[in-house]
């Protein structure tokens, strides 16, 4: 956070309109640019963003949803709360992203949606994953929630298609919290907004400017998913600097990939073979225990007590207790998942990261793993 964010909430303090209004009409206008979207609507999260792209795809009972289980829960979560049912796809080993082989064996008649995860900042590789949905008459949503600012191939991520970004504190842009869902589906960009919003044609910001009725009325029931102006100042504000952090984050993952290569304990993600630019949203290894000598747990303990953070991104969501007492809920095996579950640890990358920051990390990690 830098002075600019610091100023651009000041400056929402004092204009006399804290909630949803210009700020967040500027931070849809700038994302949308960003990724040459048709539409941007904002709103509180990700979660929230996923929520109204699988209501107003009409998800259901009965719907069968494919998303990897290495992803955030909340996705899975969502499809279960929805009555629907989630159907995960394994991932590749070294990336964590689900390729065309591992969803398309699991696509039934029931099957209404995939939720592919740009993972860690790196981008899908898409085409392959649209020609399936397209070939099978089933929508593709991108959880895009690491991946602002990433490019497959020349193109931004949410170029075409539908795609949801987190603004979470952890991600590479944030707004506190918030997430923005891209389109070039502009009724669908519509319904999201509504849906956002009560289901209400109008919000009061749009009242207030458009001269609707004040009256405006229920088209459909919705929520209460508009993201505050305090908010969307401060992202407007980071979305300015994006290309700064994504740089800064890409030099110290360089400098990680060079400076653990003699660690054999250690196995980073293998970013992709092809073409785009990786945003760097995390760097993650995997913790080989047969030969670090101590595995995943163990070493998060030993950062720890050198006062050095990391993170688990994630433990598959089918592992969570609530979705291992679900019976019959694998269609399938999930080796390659299951096997990074219990490796993988996020290593603290984040553009105020200064060569000494990261050189302790390389140090603590030289001296546990010797
Ligand atoms: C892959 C993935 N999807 C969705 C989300 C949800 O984002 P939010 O916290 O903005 O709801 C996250 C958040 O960490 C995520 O990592």
């Amino acid at each position: 956070m830098g002075e600019a964010e610091l100023a651009a909430v000041t400056e929402v303090l004092r204009s006399g309109w804290i909630t949803t209004g210009p700020r967040c009409a500027e931070l849809e206008e700038r994302t949308a640019e960003l990724c040459g979207a048709r539409a941007a609507v904002s709103m509180t999260s990700a979660t929230a963003g996923m929520h109204l792209a699988l209501l107003a795809h009409g998800i259901g009972p009965g719907d069968e949803v494919i998303t990897p289980s290495m992803t955030w829960v909340s996705t899975v979560n969502l499809i279960t709360l929805l009555g629907a049912t989630p159907v995960f796809a394994d991932v590749d080993r070294d990336d964590l992203m689900v390729r065309r082989e591992h969803v398309e064996p699991l696509v039934t008649e029931r099957t209404r949606m995939i939720v592919p995860v740009h993972y860690a900042g790196a981008g899908l590789e898409l085409a392959p994953l649209r020609e399936l949905a397209a070939e099978r008459g089933v929508a593709l949503v991108e959880d895009a929630a690491h991946a602002i600012g990433t490019r497959c191939g020349d193109a931004p991520v949410g170029a075409s298609g539908t795609a949801i970004f987190s603004l979470h504190p952890i991600k590479n842009v944030t707004s506190g919290e918030g997430g923005i869902v891209v389109t070039d589906d502009l009724e669908l960009a519509a319904r999201v907004k509504r849906l956002r919003f009560h289901g209400l044609g109008a919000d009061a910001y749009a009242r207030e400017t458009q001269g609707r009725a004040p009256q405006a009325e229920v088209q459909e029931p919705g929520f209460k998913y508009n993201l505050p102006d305090m908010n969307a100042a401060v992202g407007v504000a980071q979305l300015a600097r994006l290309d700064e952090f994504i740089e800064r984050r890409a030099a110290l993952a360089g400098t990680y990939l060079e400076r653990l290569a003699d660690l054999d304990g250690l196995a980073p993600l293998v970013p992709p073979s092809w073409p785009g630019r990786h945003a760097w949203h995390l760097f993650i290894v995997r913790v080989l225990p047969e030969r670090a000598g101590l595995d995943r747990d163990e070493l998060m303990a030993a950062l720890k007590e050198r006062g050095i953070g990391s993170g688990i991104h994630f433990r598959a969501a089918h592992l969570h207790r609530y979705y291992r007492e679900q019976e019959g809920l694998l269609r399938a095996p999930l080796p390659n998942t299951e096997w990074n579950s219990e490796r993988i640890l996020s290593l603290p990358l984040f553009p105020d990261m200064t060569a000494d920051d990261q050189e302790r990390v390389i140090g603590a990690l030289h001296e546990v793993l010797a």
